[in-house]
């Protein structure tokens, strides 16, 4: 599995401290609040697992799995809800937790369904961002890593479900997806 990886582009190391940052600045916002921690199948899991562990404050947790009618390396705006919540958002402090930003298109269509729904708050907080491949203006409130356009696998993320439980962040090498 590792032979496929070109170069890491974060490390396990580097990924633990953001996720613990991330976790104490998370504590602060939501004290008191019982936040819905909701996170994105499947790649958000490890992100999921690991950062909830940081939060030092209740929080309830829910997942949902969206897809989004394109080729996996593409996301072409329309989406499905493959699995719903459990949970009604309704008066709700949502908190949305993602592997990555690319598009922007399943996180904004998730955010208006969470208004629609009546949410109090929505938030997206996102481990890695690649902001040059917006098509949408999207904004997440809390981001772990900004990343340039490439296509990187590893800590939840996937080539052809491969590679999600990687420890680290990496790029694949070309040969591996030029088949
Ligand atoms: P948007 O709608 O923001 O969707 O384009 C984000 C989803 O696209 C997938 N994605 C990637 N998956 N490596 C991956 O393994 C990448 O570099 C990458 N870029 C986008 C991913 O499923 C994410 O949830
Ligand atoms: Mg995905």
């Amino acid at each position: 599995m590792r032979d496929d990886i070109q170069s890491v582009l974060i490390s396990e190391e580097e990924i633990q401290e953001k996720v613990a940052e991330l976790g104490r600045q998370l504590t602060e916002e939501y004290e008191g609040r019982f936040p819905l921690v909701v996170g994105v199948l499947k790649g958000s899991l490890p992100f999921m697992g690991d950062l909830i562990k940081k939060i030092d404050t209740h929080v309830e947790l829910d997942l949902m799995d969206v897809s989004s009618y394109g080729n996996e390396m593409v996301s072409s705006g329309e989406v499905k809800i493959v699995k719903d919540l459990n949970t009604s958002v309704e008066g709700r402090d949502v908190l949305i937790l993602e592997d990555i930003i690319d598009s922007g298109l399943t996180l904004s269509y998730l955010v208006e369904l969470f208004k629609y729904r009546k949410a109090k708050t929505v938030k997206i907080v996102t481990l890695l961002d690649k902001p040059e491949g917006r098509k949408v203006d999207l904004v997440p409130d809390v981001a772990g890593f900004s990343v340039p356009d490439e296509f990187v696998v590893g800590y939840g993320l996937d080539y052809a479900e491969r590679y999600r439980n990687l420890p680290f962040i990496g790029i694949l090498k070309p040969e591996i997806y030029q088949g």
